[in-house]
């Protein structure tokens, strides 16, 4: 089995899950932790469709996803699929736009494909290891090193309100913009239309799939101590230009601590 084969196997998950969510009319939706987390049945069915065409094919194979998480995850296989079946749930009740869906496939511990499907606009951003970043088949070029003081940059702001961190991006940044969505947000800064999203509480779905797209692009990733990202738990996480990487380094480290 190559990692080619899993390509196709990918993109054709992705179409079902697509028609799955196009062809939902009456969504019915619950609350998870707390009054502003919602799921939806959609969630749910994307969820188990897509777990069970990798476990027909690909039996072996280990699933980390959102709507079937028990806990941290002990031991990983050398195969793991990472899977948001709908990112920016919130979007897709409220608004029925920016949101998508996310999933990441890991070999031997290490990103081998990214995807990331903005269902409303039709943007498929994908990335097999070694050959960079596409959306809908156009290479996407290696962003700008834009600066703090000439970046857009998208940050949590609920979970952020009133530490330094957001004070100082609110001062020496050039501007916030917020989708509630990492697929929006996260696709939005590997084309550098963005120059960082900061995510202070995301489950491995939410960050998966930027782990390769940073790679290819040569942007910053890492938890907010400045460590790897590990696919096994929740984790702050950040995505950004080197440069305003660089310069919101010492603010993170000072967050995980606060
Ligand atoms: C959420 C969105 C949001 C982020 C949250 C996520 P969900 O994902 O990506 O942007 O701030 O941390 O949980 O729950 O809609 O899949
Ligand atoms: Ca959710
Ligand atoms: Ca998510
Ligand atoms: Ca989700």
């Amino acid at each position: 089995m190559t990692l080619k084969d899993k390509h196709f196997f990918a993109l054709a998950i992705i179409s079902q899950a697509y028609d799955i969510i196009k062809a939902s009319t009456k969504v019915a939706v619950e609350t998870k932790a707390h009054s502003r987390d919602l799921v939806t049945v959609v969630d749910k069915t994307v969820q188990e469709h897509i777990n069970q065409a990798i476990q027909t094919q690909y039996p072996d194979d280990q699933i980390i996803g959102e709507e079937n998480w028990t806990g941290k995850v002990d031991r990983l296989t050398d195969h793991v699929w990472v899977i948001d079946p709908i990112d920016g749930t919130t979007n897709f009740v409220k608004q029925q736009t920016d949101y998508g869906i996310m999933l990441a496939y890991f070999e031997n511990g290490k990103s081998a494909l990214s995807y990331v499907y903005l269902v409303d606009s039709g943007h498929l951003y994908y990335a097999i290891k070694g050959y960079g970043v596409y959306c809908n088949h156009h290479k996407l070029a290696k962003p700008k090193d834009l600066t703090l003081k000439e970046s857009l940059i998208a940050i949590g702001i609920r979970e952020n309100f009133n530490t330094s961190l957001l004070e100082t991006i609110v001062n020496k940044a050039f501007d916030i913009r917020y989708y509630g969505s990492s697929a929006v947000d996260g696709t939005r800064t590997i084309t550098g239309n963005l120059g960082a999203f900061i995510n202070p509480a995301g489950g491995p779905w939410d960050f998966a799939p930027f782990i390769l797209f940073a790679e290819e692009l040569g942007l910053t990733m890492s938890n907010f101590a400045g460590e790897p990202l590990k696919i096994t738990d929740y984790s702050d996480f950040i995505i950004a230009s080197a440069s305003v990487y660089q310069e919101l380094k010492e603010e993170l480290q000072a967050y995980t601590i606060e």
